[in-house]
């Protein structure tokens, strides 16, 4: 018995709850656009680790108009949590995300910031519950020492697209959003800090607990 990855894709989708309609209408966009949101699957997933987790404070990196920060503000809004960040380098995104996020009934809990993400997280005080990372894959790697540093012991780590549409896994593919990935899941599944799995939810979540 095999199955084609569209097909597990197909199922997963649907089993998650019907989404608001703001929710579906980021989804009608991102299919219209091409834009590579995490998708209802993924974000359901994503929802219910910040669920597990208690998350009262998350911090997302490459937010784009902030389908993902929509899943993880309603985790934190349940959880009688603080706040969100949503950071992305794009303006029109940004503006974007306030509309959308506003409408779900997410003022008091995001917080946005325009500008590099991992710079943004750096300059950031205290602790998170969970991060959240879909940036440009050639930065996973030098990512992770501020996130260490930024997530508290016991928070969880989410990274985006740790498959890669299975180039991760086919070592004729040596570009640099490859490797970094590769990079990226070596350190954080070889490391006596973590406790990491890949989740094969669309593009691949790698889940990472910070001991
Ligand atoms: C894959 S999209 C985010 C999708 C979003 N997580 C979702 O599922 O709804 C990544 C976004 O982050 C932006 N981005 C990539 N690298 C970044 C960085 N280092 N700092 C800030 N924004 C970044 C991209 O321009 C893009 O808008």
């Amino acid at each position: 018995m095999s199955y084609s990855n569209d097909q597990l894709s197909t199922y997963l989708n649907s089993l998650v709850p019907e989404r608001r309609a703001e929710l579906q209408k980021m989804e009608a966009y991102a299919q219209e656009h091409g834009f590579p949101i995490i998708g209802p699957a993924a974000g359901h997933f994503c929802y219910l680790i910040a669920r597990l987790a208690g998350a009262k404070r998350i911090f997302e990196l490459g937010s784009g108009y902030g389908y993902s920060t929509a899943w993880f503000a309603r985790a934190v809004q349940e959880n009688d949590g603080d706040e969100v960040f949503h950071v992305v380098w794009d303006e029109e995104l940004s503006q974007r995300a306030r509309k959308h996020l506003s409408a779900l009934g997410y003022d008091d809990i995001v917080r946005y910031h325009v500008g590099e993400a991992v710079a943004a997280l750096r300059e950031t005080s205290g602790q998170f519950d969970l991060i959240f990372n879909d940036i440009d894959k050639e930065g996973y790697p030098d990512s992770l020492d501020v996130i260490e540093e930024k997530l508290r012991p016991g928070g969880v780590l989410i990274i985006d697209n740790a498959i890669w549409s299975g180039r991760v896994f086919d070592d004729s593919e040596q570009d640099a959003s490859t490797k970094a990935i590769r990079e990226t899941t070596r350190r954080l599944t070889n490391n006596h800090k973590w406790l990491a799995s890949i989740v094969p939810i669309r593009d691949g979540l790698l889940v990472a607990f910070r001991q």
